[in-house]
């Protein structure tokens, strides 16, 4: 299917990604409309093993060849100067591109069997959360897409951690699931974290990732009673009860109980989001967990999920004016 230019959902450790064939221009192009995504936005090219890099990039520096060989296969995407193998239908024009090699078997044997790239972004309309199960795509995306590969739920939970290898010293562009003590401990030095209030790369936006249900972030000891006081109001609430609170006694319409290890928090951040939608909340009530470890990617993750709603040409403005 990829091969006749399909587009084929495929598991991968961190999230369901929308593939097509990276070098197909037109099918490239599909998946931006089966997204009902902006154009200009840049997409990941995935691929079976670091061997193939040189393939897809030009001038990769020991940095970039150093993350490459200690994360992969693994949730870190590589953003390096595009190779003449690349349209820039899959790179929104860009004159970089992101790679990464996913590791999650069914992934792996598909792209080692297709031999090629497979670009694909998170299998969701753009703006929602990202799908976790092959079920959350088939209810997304249904016959929009092709084929649906299942290959179980994901184990990280969280998207890869996205970063800019073009300059000497790598930038995070997007925490994901290697976190920046990972990375520093690879590198052997300290990395600036990046600010999830402004969006300066392209396709990362606030409002990213959202559920239908607004998204309220409160300190966590506030959480139980901000939730309560929702309820009353008329909320239908859904609330993301932290750890150190799972005894205390509340009322919502839906609790989610957070778990205490940030791992198992982020395997299933998405599909706590999804719960609480399919069980018709309208409000959620959170907390951000600490900013450590994978930490941060949930942070991330929940600040943009309570960011504001743009549709696609309000983003396309803001975009460009760099808000
Ligand atoms: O874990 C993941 O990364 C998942 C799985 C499917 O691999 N994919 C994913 O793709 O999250 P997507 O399209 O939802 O996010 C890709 C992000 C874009 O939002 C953009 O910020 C960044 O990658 N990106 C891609 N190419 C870039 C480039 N050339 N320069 C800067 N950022 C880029
Ligand atoms: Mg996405």
């Amino acid at each position: 299917m990829l091969r006749a230019g399909g587009l084929v959902a495929l598991p991968t450790e961190t999230v369901y990604g929308l593939g097509a064939n990276a070098e197909d221009s037109a099918a490239v192009s599909r998946i931006v409309q089966v997204k009902e995504r902006p154009p200009s936005h840049p997409l990941i090219v995935h691929i079976a093993s670091a061997e193939h890099l040189d393939d897809w990039v030009q001038d990769v520096s020991a940095t970039a060849r150093l993350l490459a060989e200690h994360f992969w296969p693994g949730p870190l995407t590589l953003v390096l100067r595009r190779g003449p193998r690349v349209p820039l239908e899959a790179t929104g024009g860009l004159e970089t591109v992101a790679v990464r090699v996913p590791h999650h078997p069914v992934a792996l044997a598909l792209l080692s069997a297709f031999g090629g790239g497979v670009t694909a972004p998170s299998a969701n309309r753009f703006g929602s959360v990202s799908p976790t199960t092959a079920d959350h795509v088939r209810a997304e995306l249904g016959d929009r897409v092709d084929f649906v590969l299942d290959g179980g739920r994901c184990e990280v939970g969280v998207e890869s951690t996205i970063v800019d290898a073009t300059g000497e010293i790598p930038t995070v562009l997007r925490p994901g699931g290697v976190t920046r003590e990972d990375l520093e401990a690879a590198l052997g030095y300290a990395l600036a974290v990046p600010s999830t209030s402004r969006v300066r790369v392209p396709g990362q936006h606030p409002s990213h990732y959202a559920p239908r249900a607004r998204v309220v972030l409160v300190e966590p000891e506030k959480v139980v009673a901000e939730a309560e006081l929702a309820q009353e109001l008329g909320h239908r609430v859904g609330v993301f009860l932290p750890a150190a609170f799972a005894d205390t006694p509340m009322k919502a319409h839906a609790v989610v109980a957070v778990p205490a290890s940030t791992a198992a928090y982020a395997r299933r951040l998405y599909g706590s989001l999804r719960e609480l939608d399919r069980r018709g909340c309208d409000l959620i009530v959170a907390s951000l967990p600490t900013e450590e470890g994978l930490g941060l990617a949930i942070a991330n993750r929940l600040r943009r999920a309570a960011g504001p709603r743009l549709n696609v040409f309000e983003f396309g403005a803001a975009e460009q004016q760099g808000v």
